[in-house]
């Protein structure tokens, strides 16, 4: 009797490390160490399972002088407070959100961004990726949002 030692500090100390992981995982900082900000979207973009009414859909607009001003007012409308202005993903919202903004200075040099996949990725948003990348189908005409995406080109 008296020897039993009692399992209060170390479990303590377990929960104390749960908790360290928790915040990791869930600050922005967790999400970017592991890349996962887009991975559910790439994903669906290179195993050709874009929604049926978005494949193979290409920007039907000229990208003269007018056209990239005027993506360019749209983005930094639209876009600039989470992405950035250079598209670098550091908006001024950009550190709250989870998972980050992406950098789309970055993405528009890779080959999976096509017309067809940026455009499904701003007309639908990020709903069904748990991201708060906003729908633009309903606020933004087609035409506005092939015009920013003539300007995600030049970035
Ligand atoms: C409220 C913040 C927010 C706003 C505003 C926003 N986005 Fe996003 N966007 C995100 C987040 C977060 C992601 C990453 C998760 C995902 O892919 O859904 C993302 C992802 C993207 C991607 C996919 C990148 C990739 O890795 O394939 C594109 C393209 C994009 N955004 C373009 C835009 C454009 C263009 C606008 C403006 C018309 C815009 N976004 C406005 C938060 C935002």
């Amino acid at each position: 009797m008296g020897t039993k030692k009692s399992p209060g500090p170390f479990i303590l100390v377990i929960l104390l490390l749960a908790g360290v992981v928790v915040v990791v995982v869930y600050s922005g900082a967790g999400a970017r160490m592991m890349g996962m900000g887009s991975m559910g979207r790439h994903h669906q973009g290179m195993m050709g399972g874009l929604p049926a009414d978005y494949i193979n859909e290409r920007n039907p607009l000229p990208g003269t002088e007018t056209v990239l001003q005027d993506g360019k007012r749209l983005y930094q409308v639209n876009c600039a407070v989470c992405h950035g202005d250079q598209g670098y993903g550091d908006g001024p919202t950009a550190r709250n959100l989870v998972p980050p903004p992406a950098n789309l200075y970055r993405v528009i040099r890779m080959p999976i961004a096509r017309d067809d996949y940026l455009f499904w990725t701003i007309s639908e948003g990020g709903k069904a990726f748990n991201s708060t990348m906003p729908a633009f189908k309903e606020s933004l005409s087609e035409e506005d949002r092939w015009k920013v995406i003539h300007y995600l080109r030049q970035l």
